[in-house]
């Protein structure tokens, strides 16, 4: 069965650039994937895929039906949108869309699903459950996972699937993570609410900035001294507003953050964890606080068995020389954790690197992908789908 699937994805090949370049030059933000929706759909009708569009708005399930002689359903699930990007990758594929820019990969995610369900229907033979394929909207804002599942995407869902490129990892390799992924990363928002004053008179005052720099340096000594070190805490500030003039003293700042974590008890104790900081910081000043914490994605935590499916079709795919088990999670965030509310999955680490020339991170303007990992992704995919009914 290996060998038949790496023939049909070798054969697939060209194809699947052609499909990866169209992607690519016609890039589409969040929420707005109305062409590549059209375009993933018609794939898979193609395929002889049952689809319906304008799932999770701008979302996209194709069905391929078992036989029916076991019940687990598979999905499988790709992302479509770009970033706000002005590419400058110079290739002859770029995009064509002034400012927006497949600088995440999301075109190879949605390739190898679309390979995937090409390389499984031609296989001529009925699989025992049936697999349903995600293309969902709006990952980089963190929305399409949810408006998908709100749509009922996971009813009967019994495991998930997905990977992401990944450009530290030679094209052609595959990155395995057992547990965490990728971490939780919520919003933060803290204002404190002093009393204004002329400048030279601050004890008639209660300094909002002064009280400011206490809560952020406090915060951050904190998080050294309070969390086990084994369970990463990051808090950025990224913005602080506050103050008129230089000789007022600033009754109110205003300072955006985000917060990640991978534990999921580390994440459920951060809010309160926050607001103790800030109150003993605030209280003996007599300075106010006000604080907005929302919840943004959890922590995607990979399933050990169906991670250990991937690993093991890899190693039967491509050998152990091309499979990598990664040793550390990312804190970036990835909206895949919200189907894991729903059923057990896991996300692969798709390597895309040149091996002879710069490799630049994602999100960057640069950021380009070794197009040989299209088909390492479709066979692993693929095969990975394949075994899943056989264990
Ligand atoms: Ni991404």
């Amino acid at each position: 069965m290996l060998s038949r699937i790496k023939d049909i994805a070798a054969n697939l090949a060209p194809r699947l650039i052609e499909i990866r370049r169209h992607i690519h030059s016609h890039p589409e933000l969040s929420g707005q994937e109305y062409q590549t929706a059209a375009y993933v759909a018609g794939v898979l009708s193609s395929c002889g895929l049952h689809v319906q569009e304008l799932v999770g708005k701008t979302g996209v399930v194709g069905e391929m039906l078992g036989s029916g002689t076991d019940s687990r359903l598979l999905a499988i699930r790709a992302d479509m949108d770009a970033l706000p990007i002005q590419e400058k990758t110079g290739l002859e594929y770029t995009s064509r869309q002034t400012g927006i820019m497949h600088a995440c990969g999301h075109d190879v995610h949605t390739t190898v699903g679309l390979g995937t369900a090409m390389v499984l229907a031609q296989l001529g033979e009925t699989l025992p459950g049936t697999i349903r394929f995600l293309f969902q909207p709006a990952e980089e804002t963190a929305q399409g996972a949810g408006w998908m599942v709100k749509d009922g995407v996971m009813q009967d869902v019994s495991a998930i699937l997905a990977l992401h490129t990944f450009p530290t990892i030679p094209g052609g390799c595959v990155g395995i993570r057992y547990g965490a992924l990728t971490a939780a990363a919520d919003d933060l928002e803290i204002t404190i609410l002093g009393e204004s004053g002329h400048g030279a008179r601050p004890h008639e005052a209660i300094d909002a900035i002064w009280i400011a720099a206490q809560v952020l340096t406090t915060l951050q000594q904190a998080i050294s001294r309070t969390h086990n070190p084994l369970r990463p805490v990051v808090l950025t500030i990224g913005q602080i507003t506050g103050g008129r003039a230089p000789n007022v003293i600033a009754d109110q700042v205003r300072m955006l953050g985000t917060v990640r974590s991978l534990h999921p008890e580390t994440s459920a104790a951060l809010p309160t964890w926050i607001e103790q900081i800030v109150a003993s910081v605030c209280q003996p000043f007599g300075a106010r606080y006000e604080i907005n914490y929302r919840r943004g994605v959890p922590s995607v935590q990979n399933d050990p068995a169906l991670t250990q499916l991937i690993e093991v079709a890899a190693h039967e795919a491509w050998g152990s020389d091309r499979v990598q088990l990664l040793l550390e999670p990312s804190l970036g965030a990835e909206d895949f954790s919200l189907y894991l509310d729903h059923a057990p999955g896991t996300m692969f680490r798709l390597g895309v690197a040149f091996p002879d020339q710069p490799n630049y991170p994602l999100h960057h303007p640069q950021f380009h992908v070794n197009e040989a990992a299209i088909v390492t992704g479709v066979v692993t995919m693929a095969y990975a789908a394949y075994k899943y009914w056989q264990n």
